[in-house]
């Protein structure tokens, strides 16, 4: 009998989330205060964060157990799958084994609970009352909506204006699950209006929506603001997914040769390649590890790697990534939660680092790749999600043509339900790629602050 699913346990659950600081050769850049530009010390980021959120920030250890009633919660949806693609190989006719970590099963739909019901429980017991944030796609503020349900939290969320106009039942999920949505840039906040002053239709970004979330956040005591990416706790609470993984193909007896994710800020990607990029480190097993991000928000692949601001207004703690510039705002193209102008620190300094590699694809190539994939494994992906299916399947067909039979283990991070716009406008033919000239990137990279 051929396996398809590798299932584990509720027990078989992990009890810590791994921390790949502790497995760093070279230790991350500090973190720099957007005012003064010294370091940052735990006090600066009280404002905006629990206690308990920012020790993980700035965690050394290996190991951080995951709290019994966040287990719990963990147990609405985990462990998640683990697939053997064997009907997207066959129709590829690859020697290679794909394998793909479905995270689509979580209540909202995608990876982002994994996180969203951490950061609402740490905030609970510091005594929090209302948490603010930004959401792209959706998928992270439909997280937080959830979580914030759970732990009897009010929830605000600034939703990128593009992607409040292209998904309305997105907006309505967060509204069931109790939260405000107000579509970004505002008129409710000064940097929303400023914006809308030289911009009036700004169709928004995520830098803009975090501006906004930010500023509200730092005006009440009892607010604290949440996000749902890019920060090393965030990064930390995703790597369930690469545990469990190593786990599942143990279980089918497979180590992976390649693994692929998908990156906006780096989290879902994070989540399944940190544990194994931890053991290549520890010098365990080798493994080749590839982010894809789009051609029209490549911050890896076309931006610098530099100190920037992680929102448009410059409130936020400067980080060393790779940025495209926080005054950057991408095209309006479908997968929202990508078009991000930076890059988490620790999956920027592992490529500086040459421990992982980063391509980019262009929006056309993606959705044919998540179409191709639907009509094989059933499963219709994210439009970001796409982008680790495309290259995944590139990846495949470079197996092929070598005739070496490889072994590939990517994340599906999320199901595209609530992006069927994308998919009829991709089917309508009325979709495009967008690529930036030289020019238009230099421009906005003249914009990043000047460090000492
Ligand atoms: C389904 C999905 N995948 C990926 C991302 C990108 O974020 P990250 O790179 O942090 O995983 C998002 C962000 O909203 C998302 O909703």
């Amino acid at each position: 009998m051929e396996t398809v699913k590798y299932l584990l346990s509720e027990r078989e659950m992990p009890e810590f989330w791994y921390n790949i600081v502790a497995d760093l050769p070279v230790p991350l850049p500090t973190v720099l205060h957007p005012g003064t530009k010294q370091p940052v010390g735990p006090a600066d980021l009280a404002p905006l964060f629990p206690m308990a959120l920012i020790l993980q920030e700035v965690s050394t250890e290996r190991t951080i157990e995951i709290p019994d009633e966040v287990r719990s919660i963990y147990r609405q949806w985990r462990p998640t799958p683990l697939y053997r693609a064997r009907r997207l190989e066959k129709a590829l006719d690859t020697p290679a084994k794909i394998y793909y970590k479905y995270e689509g099963v979580s209540p909202a739909g995608s990876h982002k609970p994994n996180t969203a019901v951490a950061q609402a429980y740490y905030n609970k017991q510091e005594g929090v009352k209302r948490l603010v944030t930004e959401t792209g796609a959706g998928q992270w503020g439909s997280s937080l909506a959830f979580a914030g349900a759970l732990f009897d939290l009010e929830v605000l969320v600034y939703m990128v204006k593009v992607s409040f106009n292209h998904k309305p039942y997105r907006r309505a999920l967060m509204e069931t699950y109790g939260a405000r949505v107000v579509a970004s840039p505002s008129e409710e906040t000064a940097a929303g209006r400023a914006i809308l002053a030289e911009h009036p239709d700004s169709t928004g970004s995520l830098g803009i929506a975090i501006s906004e979330a930010v500023e509200v956040a730092v005006q009440r005591d009892d607010t604290r603001y949440a996000l749902g990416s890019v920060l090393n706790h965030v990064l930390l609470h995703q790597t369930v997914i690469g545990q469990e993984a190593m786990a599942q193909l143990e279980q089918a007896g497979d180590y992976p040769d390649i693994i692929v994710g998908c990156t906006g800020g780096g989290s879902n990607f994070a989540g399944i390649a940190f544990p194994f990029i931890g053991a290549k480190m520890r010098g365990e097993r080798d493994v080749r590890v590839v982010a894809v991000e789009p051609a029209a928000c490549p911050s890896m692949t076309r931006g610098k790697y530099a100190y920037d601001y992680g929102d448009t207004a410059g409130m936020t703690p400067l980080v060393k990534m790779h940025t495209l510039g926080h005054t950057f705002v991408p095209s309006g193209f479908h997968a929202g939660g990508l078009r991000y102008h930076g890059m988490a620190p620790l999956v920027s300094h592992l490529l500086e680092l040459g421990q992982i590699e980063a391509t980019n694809v262009q929006q056309l190539e993606t959705f044919a790749a998540g179409i191709q994939f639907a009509r094989a494994e059933g499963i219709l992906p994210a439009p970001e999600a796409n982008h680790a299916v495309a290259g995944a399947i590139n990846e495949a067909l470079r197996c092929k043509e070598e005739g070496v039979s490889k072994t590939i283990l990517f994340n599906l991070c999320g199901h595209g339900h609530f992006d069927m716009t994308a998919y009829t406008d991709y089917m309508a033919g009325t979709l495009k790629d967008f690529e930036y000239s030289s020019e238009e990137v230099a421009m906005a990279l003249a914009g990043l602050p000047s460090v000492g």
